[in-house]
């Protein structure tokens, strides 16, 4: 079968996505593509438009336990006129010392993020640059003075070089962009949920930035980081891909370049339990956290072998523990900064297992994920009774997308 194209991907055998690309034959005087890429034929509001090899189909959370033998190539679905970006961007040369990354929203949580991404070596982080953007012109520049001071005396390390950007600019510049923007957080003293509450002045903030990744062709990683954190990454997916009528175009974000980062600091607050009770080296090594970012999400002891006791300790930790601090008067942004940015902002970039909520079936759900180009679950092996209560979460939440109205029409539940 011929190869088409002459940079870093090549597509194998399929002429017609080839000459929409503007890609002839490759030829033979060319080193061997790193990617090369194999139609796929599958439903692009559920698949990945493009998937590493190995990847296949599986029905609501079976992609989490394990993958059935997929082929040895990278497939892509040809029909969402939106792929052709993120082909065309695989076949570039991968950026040889660090990405760049923008953040927007330098409140709590950003500012904490941006602080951790600032002070961490690009050799560490994977971190070129960092791009800043607030809406409150003074926050901005206040928060432009403080990341530019961080500095290590008469070390040569290269830390991020950051800069001001806007949102007209930002998406031609960056690699990653970070939404953490908020209208407000409900404030102290504010009853049950502090999350759901936030989605439709979010989502509205939102679009905005939606609209113009889309005046830029924006082919980077689209990370979401404000409340709800799993329904904005669904958001991003259904509203960049919506007509005006709400049908599906293809022509937005592709669902393996979105993800939440919330679950980091669930887990981080499971670990804290687990430390306190002495279990941290087992957990840590055996344990996992599935689900949103919300009360929702469950943590497990041991993926293998759970013991139901440890298992709900760890999971009541993830679900209070924000509540305990704003008990105490203050609002939660320390450990959420870091744990669901700082720390695992890097382990994404390398390639590494990282904890986020990613494209499953047409949902976004919290899991060990991996990346960096594709970001779907790490596949892990799991006991029955740890896959029945991840499915049964699985589909309530596919429930409540479809009351929210975040399923695109003809998926049905
Ligand atoms: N993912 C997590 O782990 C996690 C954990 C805790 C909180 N959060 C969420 O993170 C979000 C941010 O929380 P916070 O405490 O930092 O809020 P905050 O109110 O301190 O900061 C929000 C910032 O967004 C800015 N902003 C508002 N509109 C903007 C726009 N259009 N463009 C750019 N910036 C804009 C504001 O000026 C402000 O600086 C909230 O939704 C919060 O619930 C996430």
């Amino acid at each position: 079968m011929t190869l088409y194209g002459h940079g870093r991907a090549a597509i194998l055998g399929d002429p017609i996505t080839a000459e929409r690309l503007g890609w002839g034959p490759r030829p033979s005087g060319l080193p061997a593509p790193e990617i090369v890429l194999e139609p796929r034929s599958g439903d692009p509001r559920r698949e990945p438009w493009v998937a590493p090899p190995g990847w296949t189909p599986q029905p609501e959370c079976e992609g989490l336990w394990g993958r059935a033998a997929g082929g040895e190539h990278w497939s892509f679905l040809a029909s969402p006129p939106g792929v052709l970006r993120y082909l065309e961007h695989l076949a570039r040369p991968a950026p040889a010392c660090g990405v760049v990354v923008a953040i927007a929203g330098l409140g709590r949580v950003g500012g904490v993020a941006a602080t951790h991404l600032a002070a961490t070596p690009t050799r560490m982080s994977g971190v070129r640059e960092l791009l800043v953007y607030d809406v409150d012109g003074a926050n901005l520049e206040r928060w432009f003075l403080e990341l530019s001071s961080i500095a290590v005396w008469q070390e040569h390390e290269l830390l991020p070089r950051v800069r001001l950007t806007s949102p007209e600019q930002l998406f031609n510049e960056c690699d990653v962009f970070l939404f953490v923007a908020t209208t407000g957080v409900p404030p102290l003293g504010t009853m049950g949920d502090v999350r759901l509450v936030q989605l439709a002045p979010n989502r509205a903030l939102l679009k905005g930035f939606l609209e113009q990744a889309r005046a830029a062709n924006f082919p980077g990683l689209f990370l979401v980081v404000s409340d709800p954190v799993d329904w904005l990454a669904q958001a991003a997916f259904v509203d960049s891909n919506s007509d005006a009528a709400g049908h599906f175009t293809g022509n937005g974000l592709a669902p393996e370049r979105i993800a939440g980062l919330g679950l980091g600091v669930m887990w981080g607050r499971a670990l804290a339990a687990a430390r306190r009770e002495g279990w941290q080296a087992q957990v840590a090594a055996r344990g996992a956290a599935f689900g949103p970012h919300s009360t929702d999400v469950l943590a497990f002891d041991d993926l293998n072998r759970p013991s139901l006791q440890r298992s709900e300790v760890l999971t009541r930790a993830a679900r209070e523990w924000n509540y305990l601090v704003r008990g105490l008067g203050f609002l939660p942004y320390v450990g959420p900064g870091v744990s669901s940015v700082g720390l695992t902002l890097p382990r994404l970039l390398s390639g590494a297992e990282f904890p986020a909520s990613v494209f499953l079936d047409g949902l976004y759900f919290g899991c060990p994920a991996r990346g960096p180009e594709a970001l779907l679950p790490a596949a892990r092996p799991a006991a029955p009774e740890v896959r029945l209560a991840v499915a049964d979460l699985y589909q309530r939440l596919m429930h409540q997308a479809a009351e929210l109205n975040m399923l695109f029409r003809g998926y049905l539940v």
